[in-house]
């Protein structure tokens, strides 16, 4: 494990860099792990996307071999696409029950997951800014876009934004493009929970592989925060610990 204590604007940013995707998801499944063994009543902020399945996988096993259970925690997602009912294969909702919470016990009770199919978008994003107030994040869990958009903040986004309709960039149309099951193209708005709802989380665990994302990591822990590159915002954040492979490593100065 090679682990990178970095000073930006007078913060340590925690940053640990493993050769593989494989050991990086591993290491992010164990901090998530942890956390919920010290409070099995943990608030959790879950991702979705390519990058978490493997974080997901680990935890899995961590529930099949009896080590964990979530019955007591709660857990909110990052963001939800507009249009698109939790039983559509293409809806985040869908993903995290085939991924995460159709095998293990998470109590559905506990599951916050963002409406895709309301009939008003604001009034959506108002009930589930509520349920946030009402459920502080203990442990935040995020991926990052080729263009640094986390969750759906996309560059432009305010670092005080709150829970909010967006509409999705052409970068992420293209890259997510690829992950589609049944819709022929990516919906062009999405409802996310802003950078201000991601900073209020106790702690941030972000996770990113691969060399798509080895520039949005540099822009990240090695400039100064820009609403250009969302994810750098996150180094105001006082606990954040970035987890990276290698090749999302690739264009650190180190
Ligand atoms: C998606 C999600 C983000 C995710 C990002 C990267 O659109 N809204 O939460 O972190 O894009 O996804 P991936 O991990 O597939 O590269």
């Amino acid at each position: 494990m090679d682990h990178h204590p970095r000073i930006a604007s007078d913060r340590v940013l925690n940053v640990t860099i493993l050769p593989t995707a494989q050991e990086a998801s591993a290491a992010v499944a164990e901090k998530i792990l942890s956390a919920v063994r010290a409070n099995p009543a943990a608030v959790l902020g879950l991702a979705t996307g390519q990058t978490p399945r493997r974080v997901y996988a680990a935890l899995l096993d961590a529930v099949a071999a009896g080590e964990i259970s979530f019955a007591d925690a709660t857990t909110f997602n990052l963001d939800e696409y507009c249009g698109l009912p939790a039983s559509h294969a293409d809806s985040f909702a869908a993903y995290m029950y085939r991924e995460l919470f159709g095998k293990a016990d998470f109590r559905p009770a506990r599951i916050n997951l963002i409406d895709g199919a309301a009939a008003d978008n604001e009034v959506e994003a108002a009930r589930y800014a509520r349920l946030l107030a009402e459920h502080p994040i203990d442990l935040q869990l995020l991926g990052i876009g080729t263009n640094g958009h986390i969750g759906f903040n996309e560059p432009g986004a305010l670092p005080a934004g709150r829970v909010q309709t967006v509409k999705l960039s052409e970068e992420t149309l293209l890259a997510n493009q690829p992950t589609l099951i049944e819709l022929k193209q990516v919906p062009a708005h999405a409802i996310t929970m802003g950078i201000g709802d991601i900073l209020a989380a106790r702690e941030i665990v972000i996770l990113a592989t691969g060399p798509a994302k080895a520039e949005a990591v540099r822009r990240s822990l090695q400039e100064t925060p820009d609403n250009a590159c969302p994810a750098s915002h996150l180094s105001t954040h006082s606990n954040v610990h970035w987890f990276l492979d290698e090749a999302a490593a690739g264009l650190l100065q180190r």
